[in-house]
């Protein structure tokens, strides 16, 4: 075992020695290391960043990917909400809504947060709005792509983006309203497979801003995957912008000073520097298959269940021995189709191993519930320093049922 992986797994057993399992544990230099990989991208261009925070909120993760110059990009009026906390320019916050209700348009057009506005008559309701000035639109360009159907976002027929047929009406609403349309934004999906699909829809994006008179920015959405398999290529940053820069380049030549392009990936930034640790509490043989039970499960993880998705899962008390056991790897919560990982081999496990699941730093405990009123993991985070940061600490189990009471005004227990 290299020495570094030595340390590595010694600090993840120290962590769940120290704060206990489940328990997510970010890495702050890998963040780090992740964002310097797309700030160093693109030189001579006025390309800027966004973190789309979905991916993992917790305020110390956010600010430290702000302090990489990075700014948020949101999807909803409570990330809105959290975002403005680590800002004194809303202008810097983008607000991608999706079925946008009256109250969270006016708030965010009070605040002067960036508007992205994915269908016709929130765009007409939003110009009708006496103090709106300006805002992006969302396209969707018919180019889809995605590590699972459900997180394909360009495909003609899913729920977002204004489609290509329509533009002109929206062009035709902003005179009527003599309002602006300032930006147009398109995301193709989660996971993108081909950079060539991004590098299409990004031209299919230039080719469709020649319909918009005010436009200042174009915004061509996130995606960039994490190779959570061995067998899955690491998306190449490096050769991306080579590949895309001189499409903005030419396409640069023909904008007005201070044109702007952004890109606004989450899981690129914080997957691959988050574990879910836990504790194996049951090993159990049903005929054919055994199961590793842990005290975690679908309620703190659900990409699993909810994309078939795969992580890697290491036995760190075993690290080092031979991976000679076919395990299932199943939570706590009571449905059948809570698994985590399913036929690892694995060195044999015993009662009391710590196991971490890999590439969790992004939509694991953004997702996570109470689901069969569980308590949700602590977070910790790994600092550069080498020292251990809670920053987020779990309820116990009867401060989790207290807080549940509480918040439902039940107080007769
Ligand atoms: C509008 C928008 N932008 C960006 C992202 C970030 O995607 P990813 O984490 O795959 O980069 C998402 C995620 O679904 C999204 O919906």
């Amino acid at each position: 075992m290299a020495n570094n992986e030595k340390v590595a797994v010694a600090r993840l057993l120290e962590a769940a020695d120290k704060f206990g399992t489940p328990l997510y544990v970010y890495n702050e230099a890998k963040i780090e290391a992740q964002c310097r990989r797309v700030t160093e991208q693109f030189h001579g261009l006025p390309v800027n960043w966004l973190y789309a925070i979905k991916a993992n909120d917790n305020p110390f993760i956010m600010e430290i990917i702000q302090n990489q110059g990075i700014g948020f990009d949101t999807v909803s009026y409570e990330e809105v909400l959290l975002s403005n906390k680590f800002t004194t320019d809303p202008a810097r916050i983008f607000y991608t809504e999706n079925s946008m209700s009256d109250v969270e348009m006016d708030a965010a057009i009070d605040m002067g947060v960036v508007l992205n506005i994915g269908s016709l008559n929130r765009l007409e309701r939003f110009f009708q709005h006496p103090k709106s000035t300006e805002c992006c639109i969302r396209i969707n360009p018919a180019i889809g792509d995605g590590h699972h159907a459900r997180v394909n976002t360009g495909d003609p027929e899913s729920k977002f983006g204004i489609r290509i047929g329509l533009i002109e009406d929206a062009v035709k609403m902003a005179e009527k309203y003599g309002k602006k349309i300032t930006g147009i934004h398109a995301h193709i999906g989660s996971g993108i497979k081909e950079p060539e699909n991004l590098i299409a829809a990004m031209k299919v994006m230039l080719e469709l801003s020649q319909e918009f008179p005010h436009l200042e920015y174009i915004n061509f959405g996130g995606g960039m995957p994490t190779p959570y398999r061995d067998s899955d290529q690491t998306w190449d940053m490096a050769r991306f912008s080579e590949l895309a820069s001189p499409v903005l380049h030419r396409d640069l030549e023909k904008r007005p000073d201070d044109f702007q392009y952004f890109f606004e990936p989450g899981r690129w930034f914080v997957a691959e520097a988050g574990y879910l640790l836990t504790r194996v509490q049951t090993i159990k043989d049903q005929v054919e298959t055994t199961y590793l039970g842990t005290d975690t499960g679908m309620h703190h993880l659900m990409r699993p269940i909810i994309y078939d998705s795969y992580h890697r899962v290491v036995n760190l008390n075993s690290y080092n021995e031979a991976a000679d056991q076919l395990y299932t790897i199943s939570g706590n919560i009571c449905e059948s189709g809570d698994i985590l990982a399913f036929d690892r081999m694995m060195p044999e496990a015993k009662m009391g191993d710590i196991l971490a699941i890999c590439d969790a730093g992004a939509y694991g405990m953004t997702m996570a519930s109470q689901y069969n009123r569980r308590a949700l993991p602590a977070e910790v985070l790994l600092k550069t320093d080498g020292s251990m940061k809670l920053i987020r600490p779990a309820l116990s189990p009867s401060e989790t049922v207290r807080d549940f009471l509480d918040r439902c005004g039940y107080d007769k227990a």
